[in-house]
Order: C-alpha cells, then sequence, then structure tokens
C-alpha cells in the first residue's frame, strides 16, 4: 500500500515512516523541515535538522518538502494512497504563545486541510492531538505524594471533559484539529481517528525545554548537561515509547473504527519526572546536576491515559516500559554525539 506521513521528518513522523518501509510499503514524508521545536535546545544545527530526512531517505522513503497550510501540494501527494498518517505540527506550548498565528495555521488550518484531502479521495486518516485537549482542570484535582502527584482515580478516560480550566492556544489549536477529525467521522462518514497523545518519547527526538521532555532529560544527561526543571518534578505522565506509537496508528488502518483514541502508556508505564531522572541515573550510573524553576503557564502537571478504548477497539496496547524505551533512547543519544555539539 501507499502512505502519506505528513510531519514524516518529526520525530513521530519519521518513526512510523520507517514502520512502513520496513514493512515493504510505498512511502511519502510531507514536510516543510520547519522542526520548530528544536530552535531553542541549542543544538538546531543542520545536522540535527536534517538528520531524519537522511535517515528516511536512506531507507528508500519518498522525501517531500511541503506544507500542510498549503491545500494544493497535500491534494497533489495525497492522491493514489491508501492511507493519511498526519503528524506535522506546532507542538510547544511555549511557541504557540508566542507566535499565535503560526500555531493556528500549522495545527488548525493544517488539520483541517489534511481533512479536506482524505475526504475527497476517500482515503483512511489518522491524526494526531494531544492529551493537552482535556485543559489544566485537571491540576487542580490533585494530592501530592513523595515523587508524583496522585489522582483518584489514576486514569482519564475520553469522556472526560475538554479544554476546561485555563488554556492556551496551543489547547485550542490541537483542540480545533480534534474536534474537526470528530465532525468529519459524523458528518462524511469518514474512516478517521484523533489520537490524543500522551508524553512521546524515543530515538530520533530532539527534545528540549519546549517539547519533548523525555528526551529533553536523557540527552542533557547522557551528554553531562544540567536539566531544568519547571515545577516540583512530580509531574507525571504515562509516557509511551515511538515504536508503540507507530504500532497504534496500524492497528488503526487495520481495525478501521473511526473516533476519539486516548493513547498512551497506561498506568502500567506512568512516570514523574523526579522518577524519570531517577532512572536516568541508574541507566547512567552517575549523578545529574538539576535545576528547579517556576511551573510554566499552561502547564498540564498529571495524565495518565486510560487506553481502554484502543485496546477494545483497536486490539493494541504498548510494549515498551519506561526502563527499557529510556536505555534506547540514552544508547541513541551516545552513538550520536557529534548531532548534538554546539550546544
Ligand atoms: N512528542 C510528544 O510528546 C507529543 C505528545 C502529544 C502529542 N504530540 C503530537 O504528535 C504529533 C507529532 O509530534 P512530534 O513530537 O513528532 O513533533 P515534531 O515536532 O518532532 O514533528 C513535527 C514535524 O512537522 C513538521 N511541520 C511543522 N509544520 C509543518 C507544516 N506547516 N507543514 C509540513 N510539516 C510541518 C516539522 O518540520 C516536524 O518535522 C504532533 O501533532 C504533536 O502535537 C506529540
Amino acid at each position: 500500500m501507499k502512505v502519506l506521513v505528513t510531519g514524516g521528518c518529526g520525530f513521530i513522523g519519521s518513526h512510523v515512516c520507517e514502520y512502513y518501509i520496513k514493512k515493504g510499503d510505498e512511502v511519502i514524508s510531507y514536510d516543510n523541515m520547519t522542526k520548530h521545536e528544536i530552535v531553542r535546545t541549542g543544538y538546531a544545527s543542520d545536522a540535527s535538522r536534517n538528520y531524519n530526512w537522511d535517515y528516511l531517505k536512506n531507507l528508500g522513503v519518498k522525501m517531500v518538502k511541503a506544507d500542510i497550510r498549503n491545500f494544493e501540494e497535500i491534494l497533489d501527494n495525497a492522491q493514489g494512497c491508501n492511507y493519511i498518517i498526519h503528524t506535522a505540527a506546532q507542538p510547544a506550548m511555549t511557541i504557540s504563545w508566542e507566535d499565535p498565528q503560526l500555531d493556528f495555521t500549522t495545527n488548525a488550518l493544517g488539520t483541517f486541510n489534511v481533512l479536506e484531502a482524505a475526504r475527497k479521495f476517500k482515503i483512511p486518516v489518522a491524526c494526531c492531538a494531544s492529551v493537552h485537549v482535556y485543559g489544566n482542570k485537571i491540576n487542580e484535582t490533585l494530592k501530592q505524594g513523595k515523587t508524583r502527584y496522585i489522582r483518584v482515580p489514576e486514569a482519564i478516560d475520553e469522556n472526560h471533559p475538554t479544554l476546561e480550566g485555563t488554556i492556551t492556544p496551543l489547547h485550542a489549536s490541537k483542540g480545533t484539529g480534534d474536534i474537526y477529525v470528530k465532525t468529519y467521522i459524523d458528518t462524511y462518514k469518514m474512516e478517521a481517528a484523533s489520537f490524543r497523545l500522551t508524553g512521546l518519547y524515543g530515538s530520533r527526538q530532539f527534545g528540549g525545554e519546549d517539547h519533548g521532555w523525555v528526551a529533553n532529560f536523557s540527552i542533557r544527561s547522557a551528554l553531562g548537561w544540567p536539566i531544568t526543571i519547571y515545577g516540583t518534578g512530580k509531574q507525571v505522565r504515562d509516557i509511551l515509547y515511538a515504536t508503540d506509537v507507530a504500532a497504534a496508528f496500524d492497528a488503526f488502518y487495520k481495525a478501521r473504527k473511526p473516533g476519539i483514541y486516548n493513547i498512551g502508556g497506561g498506568t502500567k508505564f506512568s512516570i514523574s519526572l523526579l522518577e524519570c531522572m531517577d532512572v536516568l541515573r541508574e541507566i547512567l550510573g552517575k549523578d545529574i546536576q538539576v535545576n528547579f524553576a517556576e511551573s510554566r503557564h499552561g502547564d498540564l502537571q498529571y495524565f495518565v491515559c486510560d487506553i481502554g478504548k484502543a485496546k477494545r477497539e483497536l486490539q493494541w496496547e504498548p510494549k515498551i516500559s519506561p526502563r527499557n524505551g529510556i536505555e534506547e533512547l540514552v544508547k541513541w543519544v551516545q552513538k550520536n554525539r557529534e548531532l548534538f555539539k554546539g550546544a
């Protein structure tokens, strides 16, 4: 089959491209190469920016440099495809405050364009939302344990109200994409899914303080640099390794049950920032310098997905534990030290 992956040169997009090309499918990576979130990492060099592009090209993926805000270009590339996986995005909260127009046009209009192309050619499509669509009222329901925030019940399902509490442009734009997926399912009976994704991590992730905290911590600690934690460090996510995310997209293609899905590691794979630091100390066998700073506007302090719906409807569940996944990520960083030079 032929698969179009928007944001193919991003972190998740690159794993999705790899998954399908290794299965023997034809794959198009469609990315404008902005990679907004690496700008402030200090390692936004040409080498890190182009790493995923070169990696995928060598695997035989068709590389297209184009923008999801350009409808005609999406139409040209979508024609003849059997599946669209839409991962292109402006994913960072911080960038959404600073440039709400970029955030809106990329996440809201971009998702709309992808859905329209899928509708026109009757192609199944899976889009990336985020657990941020639930909003920040969850922050008001937490108790503090020794190393993590605690919430009862622990996991949150898709029926939880959305966009509650204080929100930012990122909440609005990701929420808009999510609502449009539901709209296109309800109105046009499309085979579409919106994945409300939790904290994702894995190799080929150039995480910084803006986006991709597990990668940010892993890169900095593997290279011996200090880490800044915004808030208490008791923030919790049910983190999910990249290959498990790629498998979830394929599970949707096979099951073809339209809808909204929480896609995360679930209660089994939840971890706090402080606990993640402990895992890193253990893997690296050394101490890590941590500085604490004020919590940032819009930060969601807790999310653990109830993944019951994805298990039932898609027959999908995560396989890689945080301990094993973080070790894989650290190994990738250690093998590719030169990518992070200049920081
Ligand atoms: N990584 C996480 O922890 C996480 C958590 C929740 C949700 N998500 C969502 O998952 C999706 C993938 O996230 P990621 O971490 O792989 O992000 P990423 O930033 O690594 O990848 C996004 C890619 O989209 C490309 N892109 C940006 N604007 C574009 C445009 N206008 N046209 C074409 N391409 C464009 C970028 O160049 C980049 O390669 C996003 O929708 C994100 O919001 C990610």
